[in-house]
């Protein structure tokens, strides 16, 4: 484990917490797959620090980054379990459990992280937490890492037919694949921690991904174009077990709640800064070629995509498409 704290304290156990069946400390174990210096990891570790002083050492959140205990494909299971206790997973890999949530997922659904940032904050956010309640999870909040990038190693993807016969990595959302559809690539879903390899062992030839993603991993070593487009947000939902968040005393759920709530304002305005210098630090030190995409290449793309749109309306609801298509406006 990753953990902040390598001594506890040993205070004795406040009675209420004993009456409600909890030992005197309490250890919330909090998996993540992606690196430590990452938005989501960054993030992590704030929000373990804020709950361990905020409650007075009562609670403890471990954090586990790098896939080491659970990878993104059963990461969600273990959380619905019990087996874990907290996750931050991508969008579209609650989808699986909740097709809905696939909305994030709709190319250039938010033009500006202010829309995101509104999404969030809103009813859309509001809508998509509710319908985890059945699966016995818990939204506590958004987190966001940034705009996904499209990147190769044949060749620059400037126009929708430049994608032709490649074959890319998404995260698994049907969304996801009707993008690459529509491109006349493929597409195959593949967890993070194996996304290296299937770079570099030419599995795949490219990849869609947030530019803390691309650093942090270094994709920029088997990749070779990159282009920013922006067609994506890559966010994060804050997961508890629903049962185990229940159970949880009041006061701490207030803490918990107040601590988490202090991390994501940091967070969210944190990973903005994070990918405009993890990008500086591509062009540094990669030999990628970036083309950034202009606005009318953008209409182009968007032109190609906008009947997912429509297809996926029964999946995500016309309710939460109608309210996107109002934040982009
Ligand atoms: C990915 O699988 O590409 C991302 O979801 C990883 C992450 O959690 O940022």
């Amino acid at each position: 484990a990753i953990g902040f704290y390598p001594t506890l304290s040993s205070a004795p156990a406040a009675d209420d917490d004993e009456q409600q069946g909890f030992d005197r400390e309490i250890v919330i174990k909090f998996s993540h797959v992606v690196a430590e210096n990452t938005p989501k990891g960054l993030a992590a570790q704030d929000f373990a620090r804020r709950v361990y002083q905020k409650t007075d050492q009562r609670v403890k959140v471990e954090v586990f980054p790098n896939a080491v205990l659970y990878n993104d494909t059963d990461e969600v299971d273990a959380l619905m379990n019990g087996n874990i206790q907290m996750i931050a997973p991508a969008f579209s890999k609650i989808s699986q459990y909740v097709p809905a949530w696939q909305a994030f997922d709709l190319p250039y659904a938010f033009l500006t992280d202010q829309a995101v940032q509104e999404a969030f904050d809103g009813e859309i956010g509001e809508i998509l937490f509710k319908k985890l309640k059945s699966k016995n999870m818990i939204g506590l909040s958004y987190w966001s890492n940034g705009f996904k990038q499209m990147t190769s190693a044949r060749g620059p993807l400037i126009h929708p037919a430049d994608f032709k016969g490649q074959q890319f990595r998404i995260m698994p959302s049907d969304v996801l694949k009707a993008q690459f559809r529509l491109f006349g690539a493929k597409a195959v879903a593949i967890p993070f921690d194996e996304v290296y390899r299937g770079l570099e062992s030419g599995f795949v030839d490219g990849g869609e991904n947030a530019i803390s993603n691309i650093d942090s991993k270094k994709f920029y070593q088997v990749q070779k174009y990159m282009t920013i487009s922006n067609h994506g947000y890559l966010g994060y939902a804050v997961l508890m077990n629903k049962e185990y968040w229940d159970k949880l005393p009041d006061d701490l759920k207030g803490l918990i709640s107040e601590a988490l709530k202090e991390t994501t304002e940091w967070a969210n305005q944190n990973a903005v800064v994070m990918n405009a210098r993890q990008l500086q630090e591509i062009y540094d030190r990669s030999m990628m070629q970036i083309h950034i995409q202009t606005p009318e290449e953008r209409r182009e793309w968007m032109r190609v995509w906008e009947p997912i749109y429509e297809e996926f309306e029964g999946v995500i609801g016309k309710d939460l498409i109608d309210r996107i298509r109002q934040l982009q406006k």
